[in-house]
């Protein structure tokens, strides 16, 4: 099944619970969450109380993207973050093990994010112990932006790698996602499409998710 997660990065901030009843109803299968700390990116985004606030509005799963400089210090000052899935990014991780089982214990769901000039070398060792491969469209910081080129054939590799018996891992494709390139990023083997402007922006968010479905409906992977 693909799953549309919304990225909140691009909902109103004035009325973040209204936005999330409004995604629910539309939809989506789950809601992402962008934890910016202006160092990492030049950008704030979500703090562990925005999680803990919202969850009242939901009881679909959230996902917590650290695009942070120090998660380690993130996630141990604030254990578990409300979240169902914390997503860290390759390049802040000192001890990629280390931080997965901090994850793993507290009964949360493990995902690596990728930048898009980032390969597989060196985290594919790591890949038997994720739940999930978040491979960025765009260079992290700001939702809006068109993706990169080259993303279908660094999915379909990441397909390859996710189908080898020993892995459990999903991926998820997250920046620039649009209806006009859904169904493209399905065929070359994403489960996740995270989604912030093409959602929030529209003015039928239903509409938007039911067209992005109907254009991978006659895909095997749907
Ligand atoms: C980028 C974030 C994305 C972003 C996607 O730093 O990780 O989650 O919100 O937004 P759109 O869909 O607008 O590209
Ligand atoms: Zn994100």
């Amino acid at each position: 099944m693909i799953h549309i997660s919304a990225s909140l990065l691009a909902a109103d901030y004035a009325r973040l619970g209204d936005e999330v009843i409004r995604a629910e109803k539309a939809g989506v299968d789950s809601f992402h969450f962008d934890m910016m700390d202006g160092h990492y990116v030049p950008n704030f985004a979500f703090t562990p109380n925005h999680l803990k606030s919202l969850r009242a509005y939901s009881d679909l799963p959230f996902h917590a993207h650290l695009e942070l400089s120090n998660p380690d210090d993130v996630l141990s000052k604030f254990p578990g973050l409300q979240a169902d899935m914390i997503i860290v990014q390759w390049n802040t991780l000192t001890d990629p093990a280390r931080t997965f089982d901090r994850i793993c214990s507290q009964n949360i769901k493990v995902g690596l994010g990728l930048s898009p000039n980032e390969t597989f070398n060196e985290s594919a060792r790591f890949f038997r112990d994720i739940d999930m491969l978040l491979l960025l469209g765009v260079y992290p910081g700001f939702g809006g932006q068109a993706m990169q080129a080259g993303m279908l054939e660094k999915i379909a590799s990441a397909r390859l790698l996710a189908d080898q018996p020993d892995r459990r891992f999903t991926i998820a494709v997250d920046g620039g996602v649009k209806p006009g390139n859904a169904a493209s990023l399905v065929e070359a083997g994403v489960d996740y499409l995270i989604i912030g402007t093409a959602l929030f922006q529209s003015f039928d968010m239903a509409k938007t998710i039911r067209s992005i479905r109907e254009s991978f409906a006659k895909s095997p992977r749907r």
